[in-house]
């Protein structure tokens, strides 16, 4: 979708958005899948409300883009525009045990931030691409961890009543891969309470993670991480990997010989070729375990 109408490019302009006109949202995704529209890079958290508003009179339908590391984004032009947040400097702050962290920050950079600051409990989640706002949305997690147990306070931008707001973390519900945010809350900024930890005890911690995932993910390749939800008491990777789906492609998608539950993009897959891969696979999983497998990856199709 493109703005070409001059009164809202100016009006952008005025609210500190930066509009990056037909950007492949390809580049911008860990997937390397998606088609194309223009970009808004807000500056400021607080011009929010006047962008929502702006977009929402001109009728300018929007999604909200976080690291791209979790998401499926369709072909072709698409019929919203996105928002992105810019990453100021600096993106976390330390105080005491609290990290003050931007929704925009890198998880990984900061988690290594707040390691060297002797602050630990996040090891589990190094090598999880994208950034804090994207991994507290999902309630990312792994190796028995999950980021939403650490949040004292979230700042978003709450669409429903149109402004930002803070939440305690005791007003969220964190569950499994899933979170009580609304779907077009956008996460600007949270608070996390890190436990005090020497540097390299969690430096130690950090490098079992890492060896664990580099053991069994297909790191360096292009995907969005697990493409299912795990359901409650089984493991979709091993489910998908006893079927002997390892390897099946559809086009460039194909299901990882790593690992069953990462779909990589092994050239240049579409987005439809990677959704025909999904649904071939859950059809597969459904006829022989009986179980309906729900998306880990966020999918954003036209
Ligand atoms: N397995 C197989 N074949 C495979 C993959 C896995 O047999 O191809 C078996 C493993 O041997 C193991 C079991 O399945 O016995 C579980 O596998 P793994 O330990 O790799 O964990 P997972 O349940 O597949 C979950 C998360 C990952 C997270 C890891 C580590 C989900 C959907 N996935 O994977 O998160 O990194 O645990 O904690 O919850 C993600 O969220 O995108 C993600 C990758």
């Amino acid at each position: 979708m493109r703005i070409s109408d001059p009164r809202i490019v100016a009006k952008l302009a005025e609210i500190s958005v930066g509009l990056q006109p037909g950007t492949a949202l390809a580049d911008l995704t860990s997937l390397g899948i998606g088609g194309t529209t223009d970009l808004l890079r807000i500056k400021k958290h607080e011009s929010l409300p006047d962008l929502l508003n702006l977009l929402d009179a001109n009728h300018v339908p929007h999604k909200f883009l976080g690291g791209g590391s979790n998401l499926l984004v369709g072909d072709g032009e698409l019929p919203w525009v996105v928002l992105q947040l810019v990453r100021p400097e600096p993106d976390v702050v330390l105080d005491g045990n609290l990290a003050h962290v931007d929704a925009a920050a890198d998880l990984g950079r900061m988690i290594t931030f707040c390691a060297k600051n002797d602050l630990g409990g996040m090891e589990g989640l190094i090598g999880v691409p994208g950034t804090v706002g994207g991994a507290l949305r999902m309630n990312a997690g792994a190796y028995g961890m999950q980021i939403g147990s650490y949040v004292r306070e979230v700042k978003l931008y709450r669409a429903a009543g149109r402004k930002i707001e803070v939440l305690r973390g005791d007003q969220i519900s964190f569950e499994y891969r899933h979170t009580s945010f609304a779907p077009d809350d956008m996460m600007l900024a949270v608070i996390l309470e890190l436990p005090s930890k020497p540097f390299k005890e969690i430096l130690q911690g950090i490098r079992i993670c890492n060896e664990k995932r580099r053991s069994s993910q297909p790191l360096g390749q292009k995907s969005a991480g697990c493409i299912f939800k795990n359901p409650p008491g089984a493991s979709a990777g091993r489910m998908i990997d006893e079927l002997g789906l390892k390897g099946l492609s559809v086009g460039d998608a194909r299901v990882s010989d790593r690992h069953a539950n990462f779909f990589v993009n092994a050239g240049h897959a579409s987005a439809k070729e990677m959704l025909t891969l999904i649904a071939d696979v859950r059809e597969r999983v459904q006829k022989t375990y009986g179980v309906s497998l729900e998306n880990e990856v966020v999918v954003w199709n036209a």
